[in-house]
């Protein structure tokens, strides 16, 4: 089975075929979502909230990242696999942050790896490419700067901020980017943005016209239920099966039901 690669993603975008893209941070939820047949496996820093129990995901470490994304990386055969740069492993220099992608790369497995913003990770981003290492480009609402921004919210719907949006989409593109990710954004702008690059876009939150669509997939899943997003839509309930079923061994387990001579050695 042939891995997706960064040809493959602008192969589609130019064929208008959408591309999907998921999150994973385990070995066997990796497993089930390649098999699903999706292009893009992100290790997001989402793990910090929806894995390690954070309230943001600044707190996530690049020991987390690396750990996660080999255990992606070992359960996935044809999806690519990106790596989300955790807070402060590309912000202080273009060479920390290129030793950095490139242990993601070398060390974990992953075949890409993300960070968020535009301006100001252009030079970073030129290192990494020149390296070799594939980088996907994020902006919008960028949840690493979640102070600075003021809260989860929307951008771009300011003249100046979508102006700036879509310069900096550019910017990303000619630096080097192979895709750039759109989070929560309103559906105009991500549709203009699409339209003035030529590497694809992956929206969240950010409508219809993308090349493609990315979600946390503890969210599809309804496995994490602490808050919900406009944008996210769930497919399963699992949350609730999964609690049904422990509750249910607890019960057995304290009624004397469970383990029956079936689960028994003679
Ligand atoms: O960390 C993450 O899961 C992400 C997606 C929201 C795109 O960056």
């Amino acid at each position: 089975m042939a891995r997706v690669t960064t040809l493959e993603l602008k192969r589609k975008k130019e064929a208008g075929e959408p591309i999907t893209m998921l999150t994973a941070y385990d070995y066997p939820f990796a497993q089930m979502v390649d098999e699903a047949g999706v292009d893009i496996i992100l290790v997001g820093d989402s793990l910090g909230m929806v894995v390690l129990g954070y309230d943001s995901t600044l707190p996530v470490t690049q020991e987390d990242m690396l750990r996660h994304t080999a255990a992606v990386a070992r359960g996935t055969k044809r999806a690519m696999v990106v790596a989300d740069m955790p807070f402060m492993t590309y912000q202080v220099s273009p060479e920390q942050a290129l030793e950095n992608a490139g242990q993601l790369v070398k060390e974990a497995g992953a075949h890409a790896v993300k960070l968020e913003g535009g301006d100001p990770v252009l030079e970073t981003i030129r290192k990494m490419v020149d390296a070799g290492i594939p980088v996907m480009g994020h902006l919008g609402l960028t949840p690493q700067s979640i102070h600075k921004l003021g809260g989860y919210r929307v951008q771009g719907r300011e003249k100046e901020t979508a102006e700036r949006l879509k310069r900096e989409a550019k910017a990303l593109e000619e630096a080097g980017c192979f895709s750039i990710v759109l989070e929560a954004i309103p559906s105009w702008l991500a549709k203009e943005v699409t339209e003035v690059v030529s590497i694809p876009t992956i929206g969240i939150g950010a409508g219809p016209h993308c090349d493609g669509q990315v979600l946390v997939l503890h969210d599809v899943l309804g496995i994490f239920q602490e808050f919900k997003p406009k944008f996210v839509k769930r497919y399963a309930n699992l949350r609730e099966e999964i609690l049904k079923a422990l509750k249910e061994y607890v019960r057995e387990v304290r009624e004397g039901e469970f383990p029956t001579p079936e689960y028994s050695y003679e």
